[in-house]
């Protein structure tokens, strides 16, 4: 099929790029001169494992092209995907749709013949409805269909969400476009990707109740990390022992500092107004999105408890800075609360992260960047590890401890064993995992041996 792209987003070029891959015809449009001009060169303008490769391998072979030009791209397509971005108005929390209603617009004055205009960017229940009428006033005469399509990807494994999905969600509103979306994912239903077919509105609904599950699971796994810390349990056992019954999952139940990012805040945040305007507020997500604002203040009280009592005055090492692993993303980074606090309370510090330093440096002024995480630790009195990076899980933790000034290491990831890191000589505080309770532990102290169920379950 012939496919035409709007927006050269994060989202836009993964399911561009992908969708070239299943054997597509695709053309991604953006305005941004700029960004169409290095993705013909092929620059990316984000970052993702094996995205440049599949751009340069779809486009290679001809079936990936990129333009400014909206209308001859919109006019040849079965089908105009838009993936513009929908972030939160500032007044009140809505999601901002003006991007969607402007493309929807500039969509119904170049449309021929039949075509899908399909919604991938997140937007609240109704937004089709709305697309739809946007069109018809413009158009009367236009032959089209408006679908939704939420989208499933996670920054850095997006392309794996794309081309084998847990599900793929169509909300049509007549058969024709259910049979046209269906040829459409044939190549990933064909190995086995479930496709849900439903209405538009539910469609829409089902990716903020999908974000919003997710976030609740994690706000979820850090209270019990809280009462794990109180009561001598060990959250990660916890997380195991309750993720292996199938109807819980053991996905999205890592203790850490907080959920971030572009998504979930921005999605729960709409979804939290959407049910208060249909007066069914939604109570556990609200309450989610409170404990975890909550989140990045106990975080500070962690690692301010574990330098002492006091911060005042000590160099802090902070490993990663972006809001999770494997993407330069620092929207919502738990780092940008966090740091400027501890900064507050009198430390002086040092950051290092494998991918996010030039997108973190404006961000956060304060902090000086490092070009290691061993150049961060050297006469430190503290590393803090925020991101849990796979290159800090191959540090070697003995090394890190010899370049320290105090060899503390607080991680707000549970990403080491507390047994290694205490034999490596680290003072070693950890998330639920009892080991900064009150009475603070000596240097060496071996942490593993204050939970002997744990000893006894790994
Ligand atoms: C999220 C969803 O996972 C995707 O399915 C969705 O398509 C996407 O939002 C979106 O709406 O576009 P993403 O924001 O890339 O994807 O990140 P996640 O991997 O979901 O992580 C979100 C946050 O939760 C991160 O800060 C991460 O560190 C945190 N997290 C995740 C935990 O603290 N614990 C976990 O067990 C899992």
């Amino acid at each position: 099929m012939r496919i035409t792209i709007v927006g050269a987003g994060y989202v836009g070029l993964v399911t561009g790029a992908c969708l070239a891959e299943t054997g597509h015809e695709v053309v991604i449009v953006d305005r941004d001169a700029e960004r169409i001009g290095g993705l013909k060169i092929g620059r990316m303008p984000i970052y993702e494992a094996g995205l440049e490769r599949l751009v340069s391998n779809t486009a290679g072979a001809g079936r990936l092209s990129f333009t400014t030009d909206l209308a001859p791209a919109v006019a040849d397509a079965d089908a105009v995907f838009i993936c513009v971005g929908t972030p939160p108005r500032p007044a009140d929390g809505h999601a901002d749709i003006s991007g969607v209603h402007a493309v929807a617009g500039e969509i119904a004055t170049a449309l021929c013949a039949f075509t899908l205009v399909v919604t991938k960017s997140t937007v609240p229940v109704g937004t089709g409805d709305e697309v739809e009428a946007i069109i018809r006033a413009r158009r009367p005469d236009a032959d089209f269909a408006v679908v939704s399509n939420p989208e499933f990807l996670r920054e850095g494994v997006a392309i794996a969400d794309f081309l084998a999905p847990d599900r793929i969600v169509v909300g049509v509103e007549e058969e024709r476009a259910g049979a046209l979306m269906a040829a459409l994912y044939a190549p990933l239903t064909a190995k086995g990707a479930p496709l849900v077919v439903t209405n538009r509105r539910t469609a829409e609904l089902i990716k903020y109740a999908a974000n919003s599950f997710l976030a609740l699971k994690i706000t979820y796994i850090n209270e019990i990390a809280n009462l794990c810390e109180e009561v001598g349990a060990d959250v990660v056992d916890v997380s195991r022992g309750i993720g292996l019954d199938s109807r819980i999952g053991a996905k999205f139940l890592k203790a850490g500092p907080g959920f971030g990012g572009s998504c979930f805040p921005k999605d729960m945040l709409a979804l939290m107004k959407t049910a208060q305007d249909h007066g069914v507020p939604l109570r556990s997500v609200e309450t989610a999105v409170a404990v975890n604002d909550a989140r990045k203040g106990e975080m500070v009280r962690k690692i301010v408890r574990a330098a002492g009592g006091s911060v005042a005055g000590k160099t802090l090492a902070v490993l990663g800075l972006t809001f999770k692993p494997d993407t330069d993303d620092m929207r919502s980074a738990a780092s940008l609360v966090i740091l400027p606090r501890l900064i507050k309370a009198g430390a002086v510090i040092r950051a290092y992260d494998p991918a996010g330093m030039a997108n973190a440096a404006p961000l956060l002024p304060d902090v000086a960047m490092a070009t290691s995480a061993f150049s961060a630790c050297e006469g430190a009195d503290a590393a803090v590890l925020i991101t849990e990076w796979d290159e800090f899980a191959r540090l070697d933790l003995s090394q890190l401890a010899g370049v320290m000034k105090t060899p503390l290491l607080i991680d707000l990831r549970n990403l080491f064993d507390p047994a290694i890191a205490a034999r490596a000589g680290l003072r070693y505080v950890s998330i639920g995992r009892g080991d900064d309770a009150a009475g603070l532990p000596p240097a060496g102290f071996e942490t593993a041996a204050r939970s002997p169920r744990r000893l006894a379950l790994s």
